[in-house]
């Protein structure tokens, strides 16, 4: 029995036996608890986390049953420098990824684990990604030397006893190994945010379904459900079975007469998925409703029925607090008004969380996100820009009733948009689908906190450039295959709620504006809108978006729908840099896509405008 004082779970799978005696052999731990999933144990780690002063509980009368940490300010987000695909060739691994050989990184990371978990407790963390036994479920054990990670995995997942029954004897699972770090010599006192930051690696064997991360207790490095399985592990399963997992949203939109259309949207991190999926429909929709499925990620497979049936792999929302507020999204609000932890966001005085944009009015005294006075006039933000709260789903009051449905729900759209200030429209459709991955492919995107060490702007095609697990290339060619395994694929829309005007001001409002966009998508899917052909895509005129309850002038959205030739052809040029890098495996049809789209553009106008073509 561990120092939590309870029993734990229990497993008579051999292969899982076997393996966490490998790993106790080379961590060399001071105990081992298997996870059971239950109440008990959530609350005897939070406890642990409380005395060893890595948690503070919240006000129960403000906030029930959450927690609140800080972590180390040198551990704040996803390390992509220190993140690596280990396939066995190069090429495998593509331009876009770091790659090592998995030989020499197992070797490498032998020895920063070698003794890491001295002084700790050993945590194996079962897991399901996706409702217990769906078919596009998959299992997870995960490792870890770190409390902190089992309560958030406890939120994110459908972890515990009950999946380690569903491995029974002899059932398969992806094995995801993490540690800290930060080993504890005899009579040591641990610190509240253990890590090794010099030394962070998060490493992905996809041959061998393995992960293993070390030296970083934050977010997607640590809970390895989440980036590291779900995406760029099961990105490599997918390719491999004929299917997608995808950086993506997924949300239904129903109409007063009950028609309910899903869509799956990606947007680079921090660029609005948790918004757009639980958008409120803004004044003028009277009737409307809007259902969350998933806000980060989404696992797409063909069914029986010729369509795209997706799930949200995850139980939790792991989402970006500042910005969120009850004016831009109540429903995130209310999905963590309790249960839920709370990282690198500011202390209240009165027991409670706060951050930059959450509510209008400053409090008058916080502790900030690194455990210092702040007060209003404090020149920096008292919650970190990647500060996250941890929530369950089925707190969201936009739950959709489907969300837990093993056969996931008919995908009847794919949206992509990335942040961008300049050149890029609110919204424009591929004219077919090959022309859509192009447009996925070819997405950029501004910098955010979601990542250190990012460009000001990069290209992040379809969301996934931090997160596919092999050779972009063929990820492109798997795209334009699935395709052909439905139907009818489904339309591929742009999106840009980021456009700025010369004075630096978004033009679009965005968050439940949203909406109004939305319908148009929708609209679309359902053959019910017209649309006219732009140099990009087809767009709808002014009029083809309800605008009951916005005042938004024509003009206004005519410049914001414009397309400069110069902007559009030197974007065009600089999809040369992006194709160049995957030499032979880019697919043939995005070089005759790219000679169209100038050749679109060198025969529009110097200023493409609406109000010239409808
Ligand atoms: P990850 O969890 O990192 O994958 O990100 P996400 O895409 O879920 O990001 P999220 O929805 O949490 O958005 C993060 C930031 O985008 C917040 O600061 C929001 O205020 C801002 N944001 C979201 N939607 C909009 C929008 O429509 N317009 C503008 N201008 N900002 C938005
Ligand atoms: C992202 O960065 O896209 C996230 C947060 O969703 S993390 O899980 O930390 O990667
Ligand atoms: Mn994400």
């Amino acid at each position: 029995m561990s120092k939590l004082g309870i029993p734990g779970g229990t497993t008579i799978n051999a292969n899982l036996l076997a393996w966490i005696d490998e790993m106790a052999r080379l961590c060399k731990p001071e105990a081992i608890h298997i996870c059971d999933g239950s109440e008990a144990e959530y609350d005897a780690l939070c406890e642990l986390m409380v005395a060893g002063g890595t948690m503070t509980k919240l006000n129960p009368a403000k906030r029930p049953n959450s927690y609140y940490c800080r972590s180390d300010p040198r551990d704040v987000a996803r390390v992509e420098d220190r993140t690596f695909i280990c396939c066995h060739n190069k090429d495998d691994a593509g331009p876009t990824n770091n790659w090592v050989d998995p030989r020499e990184m197992k070797t490498r990371m032998e020895a920063l684990y070698d003794g890491c978990m001295t002084g700790r407790t050993m945590y194996v963390v079962p897991f399901s990604m996706g409702p217990l036994g769906s078919d596009i479920a998959h299992i997870g054990v995960e490792i870890t030397d770190s409390p902190y990670v089992c309560t958030n995995m406890r939120i994110m997942t459908r972890m515990g006893q009950k999946v380690l029954d569903l491995i029974a004897k002899d059932g398969d699972f992806v094995r995801c190994v993490h540690s800290v770090g930060k080993p504890l010599a005899p009579g040591e006192k641990d610190v509240a945010w253990p890590c090794n930051p010099d030394n962070i690696t998060i490493s992905h064997f996809p041959e061998t379904r393995t992960i293993w991360s070390f030296g970083s207790g934050y977010g997607g490095n640590a809970l390895l459900g989440k980036k590291c399985f779900a995406l760029r592990i099961a990105s490599t399963m997918a390719r491999d079975e004929g299917w997608l997992a995808e950086h993506m949203l997924i949300v239904g939109v129903e109409n007063p007469a009950g028609e309910k259309t899903y869509v799956a949207a990606a947007f680079p991190s921090a660029c609005g998925k948790t918004n757009f999926a639980m958008l409120q429909p803004p004044k003028g929709f009277d009737g409307w409703k809007i259902w969350t499925v998933g806000d980060d990620i989404a696992w797409i497979k063909p069914g029986a029925d010729g369509r795209f049936y997706a799930i949200n792999p995850e139980a939790g929302f792991f989402g970006v607090a500042p910005g969120t507020g009850a004016d831009t999204n109540a429903n995130a609000m209310a999905a963590c008004a309790s249960n839920s932890i709370f990282t690198n966001v500011a202390l209240t005085d009165d027991g409670d969380v706060w951050w930059e944009g959450m509510t209008a009015d400053k409090p008058a005294h916080l502790i900030d996100w690194k455990g210092r006075d702040w007060t209003p006039d404090s020149t920096e933000p008292a919650a970190h820009p990647n500060a996250r709260f941890t929530a369950p789903v089925g707190q969201c009051p936009t739950v959709d009733p489907d969300w837990e449905n093993p056969a996931g729900v008919p995908i009847s759209a794919f949206i992509f948009g990335g942040r961008l200030s300049k050149t890029m429209p609110l919204v424009y459709q591929s004219f077919n689908w090959a022309h859509g991955v192009y447009l996925a492919a070819t997405m950029g995107s501004e910098a955010t906190a979601a990542a250190v060490g990012q460009a000001a702007i990069r290209r992040d095609p379809f969301a996934m450039l931090p997160f596919c697990g092999y050779n972009m290339a063929d990820y492109f060619n798997h795209w334009l295959s699935m395709g052909r395994t439905v139907n009818n694929p489904p339309p591929i829309f742009r999106v840009n709620w980021f456009r700025k005007d010369s004075n630096g001001k978004f033009m679009w409002p965005g968050f439940g504006e949203n909406m109004r966009v939305l319908t148009w998508i929708v609209d679309r899917v359902h053959g019910r809108a017209p649309g006219i052909e732009s140099p990009f895509g087809m767009v709808p005129t002014y009029d083809d978006i309800p605008w009951d309850g916005l005042d938004y002038p024509k003009d206004k959205f005519q410049e914001l729908m414009s397309i400069d030739r110069e902007a559009g052809i030197a974007e065009a040029r600089s999809q040369e840099e992006l194709f160049d890098k995957f030499l032979d495996r880019l697919p043939k049809e995005f070089i005759y896509l790219r000679e169209l789209l100038k050749s679109r553009l060198w025969r529009s106008p110097a200023t493409w405008n609406l109000a010239d073509e409808a």
